[in-house]
């Protein structure tokens, strides 16, 4: 029925993650629920029959350099404006406890997608439909059932893929990059309610807010060795990057820095949280 791996072991999953046999290669192929689980992803994480980026395999030219592209355009070094002090005064406002949750994710949803197009617009819409995404990325459960069948995932993706523009990269910021950078913003406001938070340094910060992707699906290409014996091509392993842990500002644990895979937002989602810190430090104060 199922030939499926997670691997929880933070070396494991480096050294798999860099096995030339694991890839992000999702046919169709083996036991059910591998077909089901390949299926899904197909389905749902692609534009125009090519998937988000996130789900590429490891030789697709076009991800590897549009992966360098992007980290240069977001590259907060290159002088480029990534966005506006006002922005900023609304995340930090949020941060020291004004306003809501969904205000703010509608915030940091227009600063990505601005990223792709100077004219994307994000609203209560766009970050419903990325919520919903987001919790259909979680995991089967009933609920996705009925998701499915009253056509609302649909339309959320639809609705998504049509303010990128259809525009793979874009897509993948504003329905699940986005989501990193408002977890961070709401564990910013949780730490900046404690008493001591101002004494805190950015990395320490940075350190207690920021968290990888839960968990990153692979699929098994060739023999792999794998502890005592061997995995099969067909496997899917799924990498639990997140492991609850307090991680290492511009980690590797998050943005998987040094990896073939690694995030090209790394530079930007850092510099954007450290703007948005420091502002709420400074701001009303
Ligand atoms: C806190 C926020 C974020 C974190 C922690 C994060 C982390 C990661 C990680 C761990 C991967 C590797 C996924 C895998 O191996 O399967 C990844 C991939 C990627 N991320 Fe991010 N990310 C964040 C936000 C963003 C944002 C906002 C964007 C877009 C503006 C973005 C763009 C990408 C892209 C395009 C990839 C695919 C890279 C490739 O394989 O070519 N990320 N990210």
């Amino acid at each position: 029925m199922v030939d499926l791996l997670l691997v929880t072991d933070p070396p494991e999953i480096r050294a798999l993650n860099e096995d030339p046999g694991v890839d992000r290669k999702f046919l169709p192929r083996g036991p059910l629920v591998n077909q089901l689980i390949a299926g899904r992803i197909w389905r749902w994480f692609e534009i125009k029959g090519e998937p988000l980026p996130s789900l590429a395999p490891r030789a697709d030219k076009l991800r590897a350099s549009k992966q360098r592209e992007l980290a240069r355009a977001l590259d907060p070094a290159s002088g480029k404006t990534l966005w506006s002090g006002e922005q900023i005064s609304k995340l930090a406002s949020f941060v020291r406890g004004r306003g809501t949750n969904e205000s703010a994710a509608i915030t940091i949803q227009e600063i990505v997608g601005r990223q792709f197009d100077p004219q994307y617009r994000a609203d209560q819409e766009s970050w419903q439909a990325a919520a919903l995404i987001d919790r259909f990325r979680e995991g089967f459960s009933p609920l996705q059932i009925v998701w499915q069948i009253t056509g609302r995932l649909k339309q959320a993706f639809a609705l998504l893929i049509r303010r990128a523009k259809e525009d793979r990269w874009a897509m993948h910021g504003t329905a699940i990059g986005v989501h990193g950078i408002v977890r961070a913003i709401g564990r910013m406001r949780q730490l900046r309610a404690e008493p001591h938070a101002g004494l805190l340094s950015i990395d320490a910060v940075l350190g207690r807010c920021l968290a990888p992707p839960a968990r990153v699906p692979r699929t098994i290409e060739s023999n792999v060795p794998f502890g005592t014996g061997e995995l099969r091509p067909g496997t899917l392993a799924i990498l639990k990057l997140d492991n609850g842990e307090a991680t290492a500002p511009g980690g590797e644990a998050v943005f998987m820095a040094g990896h073939w895979n690694s995030c090209p937002a790394q530079a930007f989602v850092t510099a954007l949280l450290q703007e948005v810190w420091r502002r709420s430090l400074t701001e009303g104060a």
